[in-house]
């Protein structure tokens, strides 16, 4: 799909967003290995949390979408059933890798792979952490998808992570629900802890001590009610958008506000972003507010070791938001860049050199400097639905209507983007 985006005078009014997508991800897998009902409320409408519901519902899990909520009969620890086919992860690499942990301690064979670009992604990173644990896994290659897995009885291993990745120690804890003891992982820096607080709600032990944390194997987990926070990584796009786009003001409601995600609020405002945060509250052990944004001159600044690893999802729109700056944006320690559902590296590049916008490329990360100026330009998501979005922004400042061919991708995450986008810019 091709869809036109005007340049925009202001980013106003008021904005409620889909449930975040990390930790619908976890609440659809747990709440289909608990015993008994859970009820989800804000379940992220993206195509990927649909994909973890559709191989749930497919391991023999009860799922059912009934006046927005979305109801899981739980199987049990031990209830899951072998799937007739292949299971479908789409897209998403948080559900082949995540899932992964759970498939690999079950009786039978599973096959689970996903579209073109799931299938490039590299899987050793969660097949070496399960073999240590006791599973067989093959793969394309010895590491890309389709994923062949012969689960069965785990061990509990202490696995140090080699990269930064929630996915990775996500993927160890689940396989740690069914091993006879303790599973501890190390991590080399602070990541999304969703999981470890998901676990929690649904009767898990985990115990945190810095950065590594222990979960014991074989718990009873019992289903909840839930309520899902707003995706702070799809708010990015619309505080991007408010901080550049002149005369904007606007509210997000109800943004997940968990501290191993707003390492993106922090920098902005470092940057001199003007970002109030209103109402906190908390519930299933997030905490969520409402965040007020208004248009600001940003400086610009530099993304490095850790705190890269904090904003990895959101550096695609950050990049934009550089080029706006006074000074610019440098990305460094960003490899993993390359493997996400695009290279986003070459990607956000090809689009930057679409608009007329400087970027000076490096291995693992880039330079952009500050005060660009904006061309209209055809765009192009390739497929990712993080560049659909960040081009979509920076189109709103861009010097006449722009198109974005393949906005479709959008539905990844949030498929009410654009709808959501074309209200506030007016
Ligand atoms: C995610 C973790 C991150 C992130 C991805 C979602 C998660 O990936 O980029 O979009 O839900 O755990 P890594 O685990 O590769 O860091």
């Amino acid at each position: 799909m091709r869809e036109q985006i005007v340049p925009a005078s202001a980013i106003s009014g008021a904005v409620e967003l889909p449930g975040d997508k990390s930790i619908s991800h976890r609440y659809g897998m747990l709440a289909a290995i608990a015993e008994g009902a859970t009820k989800i409320a804000n379940y992220s409408s993206g195509a990927d949390c649909r994909s973890t519901l559709e191989c749930m519902r497919s391991l023999g899990a009860g799922v059912d979408i009934r006046d927005g909520l979305v109801c899981i009969a739980g199987q049990g620890l031990d209830g899951l059933r072998e799937p007739a086919g292949m299971l479908d992860a789409g897209n998403s690499g948080s559900t082949i890798r995540m899932l992964s942990g759970i498939l690999a301690a079950q009786s039978f064979v599973t096959r689970i792979g996903g579209d073109e670009s799931l299938s490039r992604r590299p899987m050793d990173r969660i097949m070496n952490p399960l073999a240590e644990m006791g599973a067989r896994i093959e793969a394309r290659e010895n590491r890309f998808p389709p994923l062949t897995i012969r689960g069965g009885r785990l061990h509990p291993i202490e696995y140090t992570l080699p990269v930064a990745s929630a996915q990775v120690k996500s993927c160890v804890l689940l396989a740690g629900l069914y091993a006879e003891g303790k599973t501890r992982v190390h991590e080399p820096v602070r990541t999304r802890d969703h999981t470890e607080l998901a676990l929690r709600e649904f009767g898990a032990d985990v115990e945190v001590q810095g950065r590594s944390i222990t979960v014991t194997g074989r718990p009873r987990l019992v289903g909840k009610e839930l309520r899902v926070p707003g995706d702070l990584s799809s708010a990015a796009f619309f505080l991007a958008a408010a901080l550049m786009v002149r005369e904007s003001a606007l509210t997000i409601h109800n943004v997940g506000l968990n501290p191993t995600r707003t390492a993106l609020l922090d920098f902005l405002a470092e940057m001199g972003a003007q970002i109030k945060i209103l109402d906190v509250r908390a519930a299933g052990g997030e905490l969520a507010g409402d965040v007020l944004v208004r248009k600001s001159a940003v400086r610009g600044g530099l993304l490095e070791k850790a705190r890269t690893a904090a904003l990895i999802d959101e550096i695609p729109v950050l990049a934009v938001l550089g080029a706006a700056s006074e000074e610019g944006l440098v990305v460094r320690d960003a490899a993993e860049l390359r493997v996400k559902e695009t290279d986003r590296i070459a990607t956000i590049a090809e689009n930057f050199r679409r608009m007329g916008l400087k970027i000076e490329v490096r291995a693992d990360g880039f330079e952009v400097p500050g005060r660009q100026s904006f061309h209209a330009a055809e765009l192009d998501s390739f497929g990712d639905h993080r560049i659909a979005m960040a081009f979509a922004v920076a189109a709103l400042i861009a010097d006449g209507p722009s198109i974005l061919e393949g906005s479709e991708a959008a539905r990844v995450s949030f498929p009410e983007f654009f709808d959501t986008l074309h209200r506030v810019a007016g």
